[in-house]
């Protein structure tokens, strides 16, 4: 019995070695430890014949031998798992795979873009608050509570403190007066939110970019000027640009600025309702009675301001006809820009 244990041994070291495989080893592990005719059961099941004296000692060494070869083919089999790995396939020199940048929203390139030709003219950058009292949306900018412009304005209220989403970025002014004596330069781009049906122009949430300058001696051709530079460097210096008169309560004269429509060239298209033109600002000279408010005195200070739609600007620039496609965030269409 001692000498077919120590058989069974040997050449279980010798199969061992010459199995390199999972599937060899499996078969291995069957020839050895099979419940049917695994050679090692079947010793055991030799013990019985054993006469009693020699019981002891091949039992031991039978016990010896199973946890011998357990041991070694559960090694055995760890070393050809790792093996497994096929790490002559995996070429570490090869680049990575490089992440999806994500990059800038057309309206976030024309704000910048606005902010950035103001920066060079010297105006400071502030966009403001979004969340604004009646106060420096309204009121200072001469809307009395009942004034009849605040209809074109109509907006959301925040139900605490009588708070509203701003409807332009003029609260702007007012805080800037406030807080700071003339000279004044400020550029203020930002969200703004009124109540109205989504069109294809309209949206109820879009954005201005507004400037505001105050100083000695300013006068509607420095405000003229100022525009003109600004439409040239968004659109080129080919561009039509007309004044029209118009009317807001905190500018004294007032105008509108439209530029030629780029999506039908002035002949008229939808994206501007017939008309040839865009609008894409409103502007004046600052009204005295704003000035008062903000205890900057008028006799000694004039000042414009302009309020230019970033929406609108996006549009011309990227040839988008439809609002609703810059706020709808659809990948296809923003990994255009
Ligand atoms: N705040 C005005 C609007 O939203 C635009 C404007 C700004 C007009 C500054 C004059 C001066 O319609």
């Amino acid at each position: 019995m001692l000498d077919d244990i120590a058989r069974v041994s040997a050449e279980f070291d010798a199969a061992l070695a010459a199995a390199n495989d999972k599937r060899a080893l499996d078969d291995l592990r069957v020839h050895y430890f099979g419940r049917k005719q695994g050679l090692v059961p079947a010793l055991f099941a030799r013990l019985r014949e054993v006469p009693k004296e020699q019981k002891k000692d091949a039992g031991d060494a039978l016990n010896k031998l199973r946890d011998r070869l357990e041991q070694a083919l559960d090694e055995k089999a760890a070393r050809i798992a790792a093996q497994s790995v096929p790490t002559d396939t995996i070429d570490v020199t090869l680049p990575a795979r490089m992440p999806r940048l994500g990059h800038l929203h057309p309206i976030s390139i024309v704000r910048m873009e606005i902010e950035g030709l103001f920066k060079e003219m010297g105006y400071t950058i502030d966009p403001g608050p979004e969340i604004e009292s009646d106060w420096y949306n309204f009121e200072a900018l001469n809307f009395t509570p009942d004034h009849p412009a605040r209809d074109t304005q109509d907006t959301f209220f925040v139900d605490v403190d009588k708070l509203l989403l701003r409807t332009h970025t003029s609260n702007v002014q007012i805080r800037t007066m406030e807080a700071h004596q003339p000279p004044i330069k400020v550029l203020s781009a930002g969200r703004v939110y009124r109540r109205d049906e989504i069109t294809m122009r309209r949206s109820p949430m879009f954005h201005q970019a507004e400037g505001l300058l105050v100083d000695r001696g300013i006068h509607i051709g420095h405000l003229r000027a100022t525009l003109e530079h600004m439409i040239r460097r968004l659109f080129g210096a080919d561009l039509q640009m007309r004044f029209r008169p118009s009317f807001f309560p905190f500018t004294e004269p007032s105008a509108e600025v439209d530029m030629s429509c780029l999506f039908c060239r002035g002949a008229g298209c939808g994206t501007c309702s017939q008309t040839g033109w865009m609008e894409i600002l409103g502007c004046g000279m600052v009204h005295p009675q704003v000035l008062r408010n903000c205890h900057i005195d008028p006799e000694e200070w004039s000042g414009f301001a302009f309020g230019l739609g970033v929406d609108r600007v996006a549009m011309l620039k990227f040839g988008v006809p439809n609002i609703r496609t810059l706020f709808e965030n659809d990948l296809r269409v923003l990994q255009q820009f």
